[in-house]
């Protein structure tokens, strides 16, 4: 019997241990499956549509989610911000109400605002009948993130017999509050069994974090040589509002821009959340110097994009230790095992 019920997949911290493993066990059987050709029979969504509705950038995520619709045998139908009618005033519930008019039976939804994605699934979840994912609401969730990571981490310590993830710790390292991948790890990560440290200055890993049931801790060389896992997190520059972001003043900024080269301490940005891109990564940054100290079979993950040379170096992107591209492979399976019991429970 399925244990699923669920039409909409819009967070993984109302989920129970057993519904994760659910998902989780039907990821493992579509990782299986994705070593073969398709099998007609293995086509679950022949028929049905998928939109992808994308109002934030994208690359792993969107491209993950229209495979895995495509591996079962549905139809892919794509919307992105800079194609939309958002950008003429229309609001995300009218575009969503559109969209569902035209009979889709899913949408993949990112977003920058929290609650996006729940939003849709209220306006056409009921009469239409369609299925939501979120696919990133602003910082609050990225279930299928999670999923990835939890699935990695269990394939590299030999626990995919069950999800039990029992006597070991995962440390997120970085932006914690602006990342939506934090909060759907941490709620995965917890409910499996493993302990999750936060790691980052104050201003990005407060320990206010700890009511989602993780520790939080400022300083990176105390743990690292603890942990099993390590989750890499990029600094949300574009989520920390204005006169905190790319900084002409050599403050805080996003790299590639003037400030993130200069990596100076700020002189006009004093709210900036990190008083330096340099200064960032030599505290929290992941250097080959950190990386040796950890456990010999401990894994480095990172959610993806990297900007090499601040959250960690070129050298640890590439080393052994990473497994960034495994996430990335995983994450076709997990998102045709979440399309498949999401569209099966809604129908
Ligand atoms: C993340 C996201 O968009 O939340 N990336 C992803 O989906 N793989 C993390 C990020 O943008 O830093």
């Amino acid at each position: 019997m399925v244990e699923w019920n669920h039409p909409h997949l819009l967070g993984l911290q109302p989920l129970t241990p057993t519904e994760l493993r659910v998902l989780l066990t039907r990821a493992r059987e579509y990782q299986h499956d994705l070593a073969e050709p398709p099998q007609p029979e293995k086509q679950v969504l022949s028929g049905r549509v998928v939109a992808n509705l994308f109002f934030e950038d994208s690359t792993r995520t969107r491209m993950s989610f229209s495979l895995a619709a495509q591996r079962l045998g549905a139809r892919v139908v794509d919307l992105t911000s800079t194609d939309s009618s958002v950008n003429k005033g229309e609001t995300i519930r009218d575009t969503a109400c559109n969209v569902a008019a035209m009979g889709v039976d899913a949408m993949v939804i990112r977003h920058r605002s929290s609650g996006a994605a729940a939003l849709v699934a209220k306006a056409v979840g009921g009469a239409w009948g369609v299925s939501v994912v979120n696919a990133g609401d602003g910082r609050h969730e990225h279930p299928t993130q999670g999923l990835l990571d939890a699935y990695t981490i269990a394939e590299s310590f030999g626990r995919l017999d069950g999800f039990d993830l029992g006597g070991l710790t995962m440390a997120i390292v970085g932006d914690v509050v602006s990342s939506r991948v934090a909060r759907s790890d941490i709620a995965a990560m917890t409910a499996l069994g493993a302990r999750v440290i936060c790691v980052g200055p104050p201003a990005l890993a407060p320990s206010s974090l700890t009511v989602l049931g993780c520790e939080v801790c400022h300083d990176l060389d105390s743990i690292i040589e603890q942990v099993d896992a390590v989750n890499v997190l990029r600094i949300q520059f574009e989520r920390h509002g204005a006169g905190k972001g790319p900084a002409s003043s050599g403050g805080a900024a996003a790299p590639g821009t003037a400030g993130a080269r200069g990596g100076v301490h700020s002189s006009g940005s004093e709210s900036a959340p990190v008083a330096s891109v340099r200064e960032y990564a030599e505290l929290y940054g992941l250097s080959a110097r950190r990386a040796e100290r950890m456990k010999p079979d401990a894994i480095i993950l990172h959610p993806g994009p990297i900007n090499r040379g601040v959250e960690m170096t070129a050298t640890v992107a590439d080393s052994q230790k990473s497994v960034v591209l495994r996430q990335v492979g995983h994450g076709v399976a997990v998102r045709m095992g979440v399309l498949d019991l999401c569209l099966r429970a809604g129908r």
